[in-house]
């Protein structure tokens, strides 16, 4: 059965004082090259205003902040305690507290619309792109960071890390059992090809697929 955005809420709250520092340790730091490549790829031309969907702690929306210098940047999530961590690393990001189902504002408003490791818990899916392309202005772009699994020899190795190290080492850090959950959400998430299919299907184009450290990660650039 799929959580419900409020128990997704009620994970995220419980290990928000620990999710940047597990993020690091088990992701080797890779996390935040991956965010800088993620606002490295999408600041190629001006944006006056991004919208940061699922932003948890605010890293890919600081990011964003700091390479654009004056874009006016908000940041959504459903858990207020990872919003409140996002409020203290910045005072400038715009903080909504809300759902990625119903977003807060007026159809064509954001010239970017980002996600990080967070489509994937959004139910519907569906649903949750539409409202990406509702709230971005036409020609306007959204992108999408989120885990993939590997194929290949790498595969076959990460996989034995991904299914019993990482949720291993994550519950014993994290004191939950949120780290289980992150292992089968991966897992059961489409891969890029099937989920670039739901893109175009939720209307968007020019789908760029970047495929990162042998695709344990992947990052989705298209326009609206
Ligand atoms: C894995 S964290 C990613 C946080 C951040 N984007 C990052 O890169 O570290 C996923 C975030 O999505 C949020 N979230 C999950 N479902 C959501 C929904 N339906 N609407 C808004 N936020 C949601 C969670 O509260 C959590 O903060």
């Amino acid at each position: 059965m799929k959580p419900t955005e409020h128990d997704i809420a009620g994970m995220f709250d419980v290990i928000s004082g620990r999710y940047d520092l597990l993020n690091h340790i088990l992701s080797g730091y890779t996390d935040v090259r991956w965010r800088k490549l993620v606002a490295r790829l999408s600041l190629d031309r001006p944006v006056k205003n991004i919208l940061d969907v699922s932003t948890g702690t605010g890293d890919l929306a600081i990011a964003f902040r700091r390479a654009s210098g004056t874009a006016r940047t908000y940041g959504l999530d459903i858990s207020m305690e990872m919003l409140k961590i996002a409020g203290r690393k910045s005072g400038e990001l715009i903080r909504i507290n809300g759902s990625a189902l119903s977003l807060p504002f007026k159809d064509n408003t954001f010239d970017l619309v980002s996600c990080a490791f967070g489509i994937r818990n959004i139910y519907p899916r569906e649903r949750g792109l539409q409202e990406f392309y509702r709230v971005t202005r036409p020609g306007g772009r959204i992108v999408i960071l989120e885990f993939s699994m590997p194929r290949g020899v790498f595969g076959t190795i990460y996989k034995v890390y991904f299914d019993r190290i990482l949720p291993l080492l994550g519950n014993l850090l994290s004191g939950t059992t949120a780290y289980s959950y992150l292992q089968s959400s991966v897992e059961a998430f489409p891969d890029p090809q099937t989920f670039s299919g739901m893109l175009t299907s939720a209307g968007f184009q020019n789908i760029r697929i970047t495929s990162l450290t042998r695709g344990i990660a992947t990052i989705y650039l298209c326009e609206k």
